[in-house]
C-alpha cells in the first residue's frame, strides 16, 4: 500500500527489497523525537524503514498497552514527510508467528543486574530483546537507530547485538534526546499529562540539571530530593557508568538517570554528567 509514496509493509515478503536498510523501531504515536531519527537515517544513503507495532510482550499485565496511542494514518502521514522509504506494520501473528518457535535471545547483564528499569519492569526486556531480534530478523536492516530517551534500552540492544553478531550483522546508531522548549523530553507518554502534571513532570530535566558538576553521591541527593518537592513518586535517580550502568567510575563516562510517577503515568530521563 503507498501512502505519499511510501511503502507500507506488512508481510515479511514485503520487506525483501528493503533489507540492507537503515531501521527505526517505533511502536507509533511518533513525535519530533522519532523524526530525528527517521531523518538520521536519511544521511546513511539507502532506505529508512520505520517499524509501528505496540509489542504486547513488554508491557506488564497492570501496564498500558490497551490504552498505548495507536494514531496509525497521522503516523504514516509524519514518517512519509520525515523521508522514511517504508513503514513496517505487521500483525502480532507475524512478529510472533503461532506455529513457528523464534529464538529468543540471551538476556545480557546489563539487562538484568542493573536495578533500574530491569528492577522495577522485570518483564521490559525480556519483551524488547524478545521484539527488537525478531524484527531484526525479519527487517535485516544495516543500522538500526534508537532514542537516547530510553537510555538502558539502547545499551541493553548494543550488548545483544555485539553477543551474536552471526545473528545481528548490523550496526547499532543512537539520536540525542529531544526535548520541549520548557525542557519536557518528548515522548509518546506525554500525552497522557494534564496540564498541572505536566508542569510537576519538568522537575526531571530540572533534576537532571541540578546533578551538573556535582560528585554522585550529592548529585543523586539533588535529583531526589528535587522530583520528591514536585510531587514524584521516584523508583531510581540515579548516576551510573554510562554502558554497563553499574558503580559509576571516575575514569568513565557516567549518565543520570531518572524513572519517576505522577499517578499511573511513569516517566524516564536521563543525560550525561
Ligand atoms: O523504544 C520503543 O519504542 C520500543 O521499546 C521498541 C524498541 C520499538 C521495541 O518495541
Amino acid at each position: 500500500m503507498m501512502s505519499s509514496q511510501m511503502d507500507t509493509l506488512t508481510t515479511t515478503a514485503d520487506l525483501v527489497p528493503f533489507h540492507g536498510c537503515a531501521f527505526v523501531p517505533t511502536m507509533g504515536a511518533l513525535h519530533e523525537g522519532h523524526l530525528s531519527l527517521i531523518r538520521q537515517g536519511t544521511q546513511m544513503g539507502g532506505p529508512v524503514v520505520v517499524s509501528i507495532f505496540v509489542n504486547p510482550t513488554q508491557f506488564a499485565p497492570h501496564e498500558d498497552f490497551d490504552q498505548y496511542p495507536r494514531p496509525l494514518d497521522r503516523d504514516l502521514d509524519m514518517a512519509a514527510k520525515a523521508g522514511a522509504a517504508a513503514v513496517f506494520a505487521p500483525a502480532a501473528e507475524c512478529v510472533y508467528p503461532p506455529d513457528v518457535p523464534v529464538a529468543a535471545p540471551a538476556l545480557p547483564p546489563v539487562a538484568t543486574t542493573p536495578g533500574l528499569e530491569d528492577g522495577h519492569r522485570p518483564h521490559f526486556f525480556t519483551g524488547v530483546c524478545a521484539v527488537v531480534a525478531r524484527l531484526f530478523d525479519l527487517v535485516r536492516p544495516a543500522s538500526a537507530i534508537f532514542g537516547e530517551k530510553d537510555w538502558q534500552q539502547l545499551q541493553v540492544i548494543r550488548a545483544m547485538v555485539e553477543a551474536d553478531p552471526s545473528r545481528f550483522p548490523l550496526q547499532i546508531d543512537s539520536g540525542p534526546t529531544l526535548r520541549e522548549a520548557d525542557g519536557l523530553a518528548m515522548s509518546s507518554r506525554n500525552a497522557y499529562l494534564d496540564a498541572a502534571q505536566r508542569d510537576q513532570a519538568l522537575a526531571l530535566s530540572r533534576a537532571l540539571e541540578l546533578a551538573q558538576g556535582l560528585d554522585p553521591t550529592a548529585a543523586e541527593g539533588a535529583m531526589m530530593a528535587c522530583l520528591l518537592d514536585a510531587g514524584l513518586s521516584v523508583d531510581y535517580a540515579v548516576i551510573r557508568d554510562a554502558v554497563s550502568l553499574g558503580a559509576p567510575r571516575a575514569d568513565r563516562p557516567t549518565r543520570a538517570l531518572i524513572a519517576a510517577s505522577l499517578g499511573s503515568i511513569r516517566l524516564i530521563d536521563n543525560g550525561p554528567v
